[in-house]
């Protein structure tokens, strides 16, 4: 080995063994955070030569800060944000110095923003957190700090900027710190630290400056390479996803994932957390071969004593420290979207490992982040956070976010476009759900169908007002009826007198009700019987929910696809008139959606054909398929 390849080799080593530091800044465009970030970079020189000659070209071109160097230039990357001068999305960078690796996520300021800061904060293990020293704490400070607090960063450091344009001024650091203190006093931080600065010359950024010898607090770069911010995960319980099952042959079965809290021994009594299967660790394999012992952080290949029942989504935990299991708890919400949130609708949320359909099933309330107020509200919008309850399909196991952010962070995904729609933090499991199971009956539904002669089956009549859905509902109950088959009918504007006499017409609305009529749908079908539900029912999410609520062939979506020229034309309960004319808000086919089913079972156009006709044609389709 030559002395280079030598030296490279220590420095590789020394860069290895230094400790982590994760952490988000957050402020709004003029406190200079971007300034900040600039000068923590150049100071650290990390700076290339050529980024530099390019910043001292840009600075001259874009800068606001005459012929020095605008080191917010350096940090604001894109173009379009130079342009507008302002951050938008996040930035993450990198930097290092001799005693610690960096890794900064810069977040713009903006309320519109919120979703980036979740973003940026989400594995961050500290806030810096900038204050315009003129302006002192201002509301999108307690914003950001709120923020910042639910998303679980323990500490703060609070960085009175532009400390020389105050004059180097205690007294105006002190009456910030003061009054930041007496705000974020409820939000729980493990560790405030006020620094003031000047990031633009410099001040108390890499060393202590000499202009405020009345600070005796640290400078802020010693502080963040020296601050301890473990959250000790080594220490809490142990708990390992299982990422995938590994079964090269016969005689291995092994679960490999990545440990997020605690430790595992050979010999370590486990649980699967759902099953409550328990069993002992035989085995831990790594990269390196086979260990006696692996801690948090590591991603190992675990194998137990028993063979029993694993897969992708489990959790194996310290049988002595079980995670909840439960399929309905509270959690805080915070929407990503340009769609609204919709109570009701059923999304994909994945924790961990796992990835179940979900329903947030009653927003509490809105938290205004501004004043930290509580308010009411059906829906949360982009940017909006909030206090739910959520229902799942099946059970998961979890802990609160406060105790393991990996196990009680989670996202919610759409189920038609798969973007990520919301992030969400688990406050607590909610009792009921545990409590509360199912009851065995001694009749089941295919007695109760054989009784009747018949298969049950839900007839879901979707299309337009005024498209003829119940007309032909109503024909083709009709016919079964008369050759003694047991059906009932569920038509919207019945329902809607009773059942969901508490519901509008906002896409929310309309969600809550498709999934009440579909549970209700779902329970005549157990009794054997026939159901003809006749509802607009404009979303595919709730006819997927409502397909996916009974079992395969239990589910004819009947497509009544009339053209709206034809239905506003019959207008039969003038309400097409009135939605032209703007004294009904929200009718479908005017200024609201409706989407039309992908795959129907059946289609039909009663504009072409006699609804009798149509009516002859679904009953014989359904002797076709043995359901009559
Ligand atoms: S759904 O969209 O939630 O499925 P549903 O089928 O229950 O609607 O109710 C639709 C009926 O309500 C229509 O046939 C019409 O008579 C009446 N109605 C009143 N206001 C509206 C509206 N804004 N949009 C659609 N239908 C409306």
């Amino acid at each position: 080995m030559s002395a280079v390849e030598a030296d490279l080799k220590a420095y590789l080593a020394a860069q290895e063994k230094k400790s982590f530091l994760r952490f988000l800044t957050c402020g709004s465009v003029d406190d200079g955070k971007s300034t900040l970030i600039g000068r923590l970079l150049y100071d650290t020189k990390l700076l290339f030569e050529d980024q530099l000659a390019a910043l001292e070209k840009d600075s001259k071109k874009h800068g606001t800060t005459g012929d020095d160097i605008d080191f917010a230039l350096l940090v604001d990357g894109l173009e379009a944000e130079r342009e507008q001068g302002i951050t938008i999305d996040v930035a993450y960078r990198f930097f290092a110095t001799d005693k610690r690796k960096f890794i900064v996520a810069d977040t713009p300021g903006h309320e519109q923003y919120t979703r980036n800061m979740a973003t940026g904060a989400s594995n961050s293990d500290l806030a810096v957190i900038l204050i315009d020293a003129r302006k002192g704490v201002l509301t999108q400070t307690r914003r950001h700090a709120y923020i910042v607090s639910l998303l679980g960063i323990r500490h703060v450091v609070l960085a009175v900027n532009k400390i020389d344009l105050v004059d180097f001024s205690e007294t105006v650091f002190r009456t910030i710190v003061a009054a930041f203190e007496s705000f974020a006093k409820p939000l729980g931080f493990a560790s405030i630290t006020p620094i003031p600065l000047s990031a633009r010359f410099g001040d108390n950024v890499i060393a202590k400056s000499a202009q405020m010898p009345w600070f005796e607090g640290p400078a802020l770069l010693p502080y963040l390479e020296t601050i301890d911010v473990s959250t000790a995960l080594a220490d809490k319980p142990f708990r390992m996803p299982v990422q995938w099952v590994n079964r090269p042959n016969l005689d291995f079965r092994g679960f490999a994932g990545t440990i997020v809290s605690g430790r595992v021994r050979p010999g370590d009594v486990v649980v699967v957390a759902k099953s409550g299967r328990t069993s002992s660790v035989t085995r831990i394999v790594t990269m390196d071969g086979d260990v006696t012992e692996a801690v948090a952080g590591e991603a190992v290949t675990i194998t137990l004593a028993d063979e029993i029942d694993i897969s992708r989504g489990d959790v194996i935990a310290a049988a002595s420290a079980r995670p909840e299991v439960t399929d309905q708890f509270a959690a805080h919400l915070i929407w990503m979207a340009d769609e609204e949130m919709l109570p009701g609708r059923p999304y994909m949320l994945k924790l961990g490992t796992a990835t179940v359909p979900a329903q947030i099933t009653d927003l509490k309330y809105k938290t205004d982040v501004n004043t930290l107020a509580h308010n009411a509200g059906k829906t949360l919008h982009l940017n909006e956070v909030g206090y739910a309850n959520l229902s799942l399909t099946q059970p998961l196991a979890f802990d609160a976010y406060r105790e393991n952010r990996d196990m009680g962070g989670f996202v919610l995904i759409d189920r038609f476009s798969n973007a990520t729609v919301g992030a969400g933090m688990i406050d607590f499991g909610l009792r009921r759900a545990t409590n509360v199971h199912w009851q065995a009956l001694d009749v089941a539904k295919s007695s109760r169908a054989g009784l009747k002669g018949q298969r049950p089956v839900i007839l879901w009549f979707t299309g337009l007002s005024g498209s003829g859905k119940s007309t032909v509902a109503n024909l083709v109950e009709r016919a079964l009826f008369a050759e003694g088959k047991h059906t009932y009918m569920l038509d919207g504007d019945n329902v809607r007198h009773g059942l969901n006499r508490d519901l509008g017409f906002t896409d929310a609305d309309r969600v809550e009700n498709i999934r009440r009529v579909a549970e209700a749908a779902k329970l005549f079908v157990d009794a054997g019987t026939i159901v003809l539900v006749s509802f607009i029912s404009p979303f595919r999410s709730e006819r997927r929910m409502a397909r996916e609520l009974v079992e395969p062939g239990e589910f004819i979506e009947i497509f009544v696809d009339t053209p709206i020229e034809v239905c506003m034309q019959r207008d039969p309960k003038g309400l097409y008139q009135k939605a032209m004319a703007g004294e009904i808000k929200n009718f479908t086919g005017i200024d609201s959606p409706y989407e039309a089913p992908e795959h129907p079972e059946l289609t039909i156009n009663t504009a072409e054909a006699e609804p009798a006709s149509h009516a002859a044609a679904i009953v014989a389709y359904l002797k076709e398929a043995g359901y009559v």
